[in-house]
């Protein structure tokens, strides 16, 4: 099977409280990537239960997960968009890949060892083999581009040496080594409470992050009681280097403004927290508000958005059933008569 020139593919975990980390580290950066690649966006909810997900929740959050892609802008017609679990060729890659990957490579990923914490013992073993699952997810596809934010570098490094170990075991050009794409309106958005922590789903402040679904009142309440300093800002946006909040209200501005953080901060020079978070809600809200509406739309008419995934996941289906086969061949396994 040829290898494709330029694919994407890229994911996100349902696990509630979509934000704006999520938006503008990786949504908003696929919306402009649509229009010169072939493009998968996948719902990895087999991810989202390494951790513990209550499930009267999953489904619904998973379903928001595709509303809020949608709602962005990314078009189900142009790309396809479905559900990690509606494609089983990715579990049975995966597979094969805990079977190439070694347990050295895995001990030293850092997001399991964050997600882990101090009691390894009790980690789930999914989560040690998670990344084995999201080189599937990419590989399944072949896809040679993989738009993320800055904390799945190392991730990403995985599936490359995974890829290349399976090219070399069984001698054959199977895989492309596929390249991140860690660029975009803000690779790592950093939370309100405290500037040197990413702003992240499972923070169990929600004043920590601005949710795709909050309220023009709940994004202006949030932005007003964003951990800041009492210094007014300076003139060089270089001069923030050791105020990290401060820093960071500036690349959300800049990135929601599709401007850049220098101007952001040229136009606020002198000016105190006040004004500068007033104009910041203000943006927030323009740019958040017509997404969170589309994507109440798309919930509340569940059978539309249901259809929408059933044929992405058909889509997705049929490349993927056609690469397992190739690889089990490959490895050798025995072919149903
Ligand atoms: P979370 O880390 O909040 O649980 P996911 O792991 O599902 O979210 O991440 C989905 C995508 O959003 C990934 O591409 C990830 O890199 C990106 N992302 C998550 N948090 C941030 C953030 N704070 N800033 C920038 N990008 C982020
Ligand atoms: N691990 C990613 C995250 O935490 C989510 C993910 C799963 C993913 N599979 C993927 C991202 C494949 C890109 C490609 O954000």
């Amino acid at each position: 099977m040829a290898l494709p020139t330029k694919r994407i593919l890229s994911g996100i975990q349902p696990t509630g409280n979509l934000h704006l980390g999520n938006y503008l580290g990786a949504i908003k950066n696929w919306v402009a990537l649509q229009a010169d690649y072939e493009s998968l966006y996948c719902i990895v909810d087999m991810h989202a239960i390494t951790t513990w997900q209550d499930p009267a929740k999953l489904a619904r959050n998973t379903r928001e997960v595709a509303a809020g892609m949608i709602a962005s802008g990314i078009s189900p017609d142009q790309n396809t968009v479905f559900v990690q679990s509606h494609v089983p060729g990715h579990m049975q890659l995966a597979w094969v890949f805990n079977c190439i990957a070694r347990m050295g490579w895995l001990s030293r990923m850092t997001q399991y060892k964050d997600k882990a914490g101090k009691n390894r013992e009790k980690a789930s073993v999914g989560l040690f083999v998670y990344p084995n699952l999201m080189a599937a997810d990419i590989l399944i596809y072949k896809a040679t581009h993989v738009p993320v934010g800055d904390d799945q570098r190392q991730h990403l490094e995985l599936t490359r040496d995974i890829a290349a170990k399976f090219n070399t075991d069984f001698g054959k050009e199977v895989f492309p080594l596929p390249q991140p794409v860690i660029r975009g309106p803000a690779t790592r958005v950093m939370s309100l409470r405290d500037g040197m922590k990413k702003m992240s789903k499972s923070e169990d402040s929600d004043y920590s992050r601005i949710n795709m679904t909050d309220d023009a009142d709940t994004i202006v309440k949030k932005i007003r009681k964003a951990k800041t300093d009492p210094d007014p800002l300076p003139s060089n946006f270089q001069d923030l280097k050791d105020r990290p909040e401060a820093e960071n209200l500036i690349n959300i501005y800049a990135a929601l403004a599709d401007s850049s953080p220098d101007a952001v901060a040229k136009d606020y020079a002198g000016q105190g927290f006040g004004v500068f978070k007033s104009a910041l809600s203000d943006l927030a809200v323009s740019v958040l508000s017509p997404i969170a509406s589309e994507m109440n739309r798309l919930m509340d008419d569940q059978a539309e958005l249901d259809v929408l995934l059933r044929e992405g996941a058909e889509k997705a289906a049929a490349i993927a059933t056609d690469v397992v086969s190739e690889v089990y061949e490959i490895v050798g396994l025995m072919p149903k008569s």
